[in-house]
């Protein structure tokens, strides 16, 4: 079974690796993303291996399709880069579901815990021997209020991990469950007595834009936003606004709207033609990883069995637990 891998870097090779060889699997590495230009690499392969910036369209799909593929195997747990109506009845597509919500969870507090308390601006200062602690007041977590949209596995541990801060947690989620100690509110309420706003829901037609100029003027002044989900759940042009008004205290981004053209790669010689995200990352309230907050030994080793176990399944014809469908009920698509 020949699959081609799309996207990948030297920490996916480093990982897949290992299971090169291993039951008749023969990799081939592609830096490239997937999209309808590169497509053609796929030529001659049984499967491909693809990742969250490829772009898995209805034109990728029936081009993959003519080749003979059957089998798309996200190497990741969103898939809301896959046309999952086109690939219907013609193209199955497993996912990883959860390789280390922690890894996602504690990243998205080390990045508030960062902004909050200033240790981006602290790091510079003392590396350049510039001792003062003017503009470095944070504010204790202890006794706020953080409201957590998304109380999937990766929403539930950052709310373990803010209880063990003594913060009052406030919840939204489209199918609420029972959660000690989080009061589930419409989002109304969330934005309006919030002081910290982490998203941890999938982005959706419902979701998208979730944070936009309507929601943040229902938001207490100096909200501090954290995502780690995906970048169009904020409207980037908004918070931006919002940030400039004052409105908004602080934006911890380890994901944003126009990422696939920038994130994973190194621009640093390059002038950046997106004003939003440039403007976005001078300001000295918004921290911006690049979509990093999977990367953990843990949770790479995860991605790499699952995935390998997820093909496998489909070539000896087995069950398919981690498929997602039009159809599936696991799918929100
Ligand atoms: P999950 O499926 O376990 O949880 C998602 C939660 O969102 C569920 O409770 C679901 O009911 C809720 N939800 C669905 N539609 C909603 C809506 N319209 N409004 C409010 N809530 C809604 O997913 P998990 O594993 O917790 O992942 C959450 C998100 O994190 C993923 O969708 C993905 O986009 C993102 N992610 C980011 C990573 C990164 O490296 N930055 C890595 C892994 C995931």
């Amino acid at each position: 079974m020949k699959i081609a891998f799309f996207d990948t870097k030297d920490y996916d090779r480093n990982t897949f690796l290992k299971y090169d060889g291993m039951s008749g699997l023969e990799f081939k590495f592609f830096e490239t993303r997937l999209c309808e230009d590169t497509v053609g690499l796929a030529d001659g392969y049984d499967a491909v291996c693809a990742f969250v910036n490829d772009d898995i369209n209805s034109q990728v799909i029936e081009k993959l399709r003519s080749f003979g593929i059957k089998l798309i195997a996200m190497r990741c747990a969103g898939y809301n880069n896959v046309d999952l109506s086109a690939a219907y009845g013609k193209i199955r597509i497993v996912r990883v579901p959860a390789y280390s919500p922690y890894a996602v969870a504690e990243h998205a507090m080390a990045m508030l815990l960062c902004s909050v308390r200033r240790i981006h601006k602290a790091y510079n200062r003392t590396k350049d021997f510039n001792f003062s602690l003017n503009g470095l007041t944070g504010f204790d977590f202890h006794g706020k209020t953080v409201g957590v949209i998304g109380t999937g596995k990766i929403g539930r541990i950052f709310i373990e991990i803010c209880k063990g801060f003594g913060m009052k947690i406030l919840a939204f989620d489209k199918y609420p469950s029972e959660i000690d100690g989080v009061e589930y509110v419409d989002t109304d309420r969330l934005f309006a007595e919030s002081d910290i706003i982490s998203l941890h829901c999938p982005l959706t037609e419902e979701t998208t834009h979730i944070i936009d100029k309507k929601s943040i003027a229902k938001m207490k002044k100096g909200v501090v936003i954290v995502n780690t989900s995906r970048g169009a759940l904020i409207d980037s042009e908004d918070l931006l606004n919002g940030i400039k008004e004052r409105n908004i205290g602080a934006a911890c981004l380890d994901v944003y709207e126009e990422e696939s053209d920038f994130f994973f790669e190194d621009f640093s010689g390059h002038i950046v033609n997106d004003d939003t995200l440039a403007r976005l990352i001078t300001m000295p309230n918004v921290i911006v990883t690049s979509h990093q907050a999977f990367l953990t030994e843990e949770a790479l080793s995860n991605i790499a069995r699952t995935t390998v176990e997820n093909i496998l399944d489909f070539f000896e014809k087995n069950e398919l637990p981690n498929e997602v469908c039009f159809r599936c009920k696991n799918s929100a698509g």
